[in-house]
């Protein structure tokens, strides 16, 4: 049953002035069971249709509380119903029911199974990662207007089935750039909700470059006094830093959504800003100009000088202990400004010391060239189908996460027209996006060495958070699916897809309609 069009009239009248409202206005597609991005791994439809009403209650055990309200939360507001969360539910309740226990090692620790019955949704998982996961499908499985931030008054019917799902690859990132453009705590947030729809785990944060620095640092106060000024963005606008309880406070509410923050400092290269802040990492001692412009490949730390190494073990040190996830970034990419003899150097006694602080080193993978990069991770920027470098670095124990920029580069252009962003590595629209393979991609690195794949987006043109979205989706959400599903299909993704943009309509999430997809209005 519909509402009919004069009710739905009604109810959007009020939220006019809100960006979604229209869309609103015409019935959304019908959900099935398999409209979900990323893809699940098995779909079985079938059985009658659960319906959620005003009596349906979330039923968890303690130790799955924190999921139970994230689902809550986000049931809450379209609906209007109370969906209290119990310990059991009494018989003959209509239930969503969270459990954890052993459910097959093939599920892994993020994988779930969701099976939707008449009167009781059941979702179960190893552990609560897999629940939350299911959560996000579950969310996909309701009708579009369930992520409007008022009350809808409609039929909340979830298609009946089963659904048992597990990630491709662990590590399934996407990456903002503080640096360029500083984007503020709650955009962050927004960001951090947006791309848990679909399943990403790794925010990767690229808190450092020649124009600004991002980062509290209690040992060298001046990078982020100075680096990060008013005015240290690109072209002077913006500016500004995370403070460490600012930057702790985005790690919890990252692991809230089961996605760990991955910090980066840029070394030896990209560094003029705290070049500008302290003059001593310079070799020659004096302060360069600050910049805000988008040059690359023309500062570098003084390999030389013994200071930069106790830079280098300070940052380090204060970053890893306030970041409880296993890799801390240290960059590497273009340093055209360091000789190669010297970036070994740097490389060789920096490697180390992220180990030092009990971190796993990640870096772009201009670090492959390092010997000592062989139990470092390094990502692939290139875009090229091969990379003999990288290739000798995975035989000695490098493993990789693929962001090629010609494919996975969120920053790039659509197509020409696009009013934002770059085109080095040329137009990415959704199709190019979605079609590859990160396992493949390169031909001389065995799929067994990849660990996932990211989507970085660098901040060179982006003032506001609509950039931000217009940039990232639709387009993190193919990447999103490269790394979880393990089945590949454009003709379903691009179906999957224009049935999703009434739901970011809905968000008020600004994305970019390409005419590659017929988007459900
Ligand atoms: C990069 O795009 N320079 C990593």
């Amino acid at each position: 049953m519909r509402v009919p069009l004069a009710a739905l009239l009604v109810l959007a009248l009020p939220l006019t002035a809100a960006p979604a409202a229209a869309s609103a206005v015409t019935a959304p597609p019908p959900v099935t069971l398999g409209s979900v991005i990323p893809a699940p791994v098995e779909v079985h439809p079938g059985g009658p249709d659960f319906r959620l009403t005003s009596g349906t209650v979330i039923a968890a055990p303690a130790s799955a509380l924190d999921v139970a309200r994230r689902l809550a939360e986000a049931l809450r507001p379209a609906t209007g119903y109370a969906l209290p969360i119990v310990a059991h539910a009494p018989g003959g309740t209509p239930v969503i029911s969270l459990a954890t226990g052993p459910v097959g090692a093939r599920l892994g620790t993020e994988g779930y199974r969701l099976g939707v019955r008449r009167s009781e949704i059941s979702l179960r998982a190893n552990g609560n990662a897999g629940l939350f996961a299911g959560v996000q499908t579950l969310r996909q499985l309701l009708p579009a207007a369930i992520d409007a931030s008022t009350p809808r008054h409609q039929r909340w019917t979830v298609p009946g089935g089963d659904i048992v799902d597990y990630p491709r690859f662990a590590y399934r990132g996407a990456m903002l750039d503080e640096a360029r453009h500083f984007h503020s705590p709650d955009e962050i947030k927004r960001y951090l909700d947006e791309i848990s729809r679909f399943k990403v785990n790794y925010l990767h944060l690229h808190l450092a470059d020649d124009q600004g620095w991002r980062i509290q640092i209690d040992s060298w106060p001046r990078l982020a006094q100075v680096g990060g000024a008013p005015g240290t963005g690109v072209d002077g606008v913006g500016g500004g830093y995370l403070t460490k309880a600012q930057y702790r406070d985005l790690v919890r509410y990252a692991a809230d959504r089961y996605i760990t923050i991955v910090p980066e400092i840029d070394m030896p290269g990209h560094v003029n800003a705290a070049q500008v802040a302290y003059p001593e990492l310079t070799c020659d001692g004096v302060a360069p100009p600050p910049r805000t412009d988008t040059d690359v490949g023309y500062s570098s730390l003084c390999i030389g000088k013994e200071i930069t190494y106790r830079f280098v073990d300070d940052v380090l040190r204060e970053l890893a202990a306030m970041t409880p996830g296993p890799y801390i970034h240290i960059g590497g990419d273009e340093a055209q400004a360091t000789s190669p003899a010297d970036y070994l150097t740097f490389e060789r006694r920096v490697l180390p010391l992220v180990a030092k602080y009990g971190k796993t080193a990640y870096g772009w993978h201009d670090i492959a060239a390092a010997p000592a990069a062989s139990a470092a991770i390094a990502q692939y920027w290139g875009l090229d189908t091969s990379n003999a470098t990288l290739a000798a670095a995975v035989r000695r124990g490098t493993r990789v996460v693929m962001s090629p920029a010609n494919l996975a580069y969120l920053d790039q252009k659509y197509n020409p027209e696009t009013p934002i962003g770059l085109d080095w590595a040329g137009y990415i629209e959704v199709q190019t996006a979605y079609d590859w393979d990160p396992g493949t991609l390169l031909s001389d690195v065995p799929a067994k060495a990849v660990l996932g794949v990211e989507a970085p987006l660098w901040s060179e043109t982006l003032r506001k958070m609509a950039d931000i979205e217009f940039l990232a989706f639709p387009r993190l959400a193919a990447i999103a699916e490269l790394g979880w599903s393990s089945s590949h299909d454009w003709a379903s993704f691009r179906s999957r897809l224009g049935a999703y943009g009434p739901r970011w309509a809905e968000q008020g999430v600004n994305f970019y309609r390409s005419t590659q997809i017929d988007w459900a209005r």
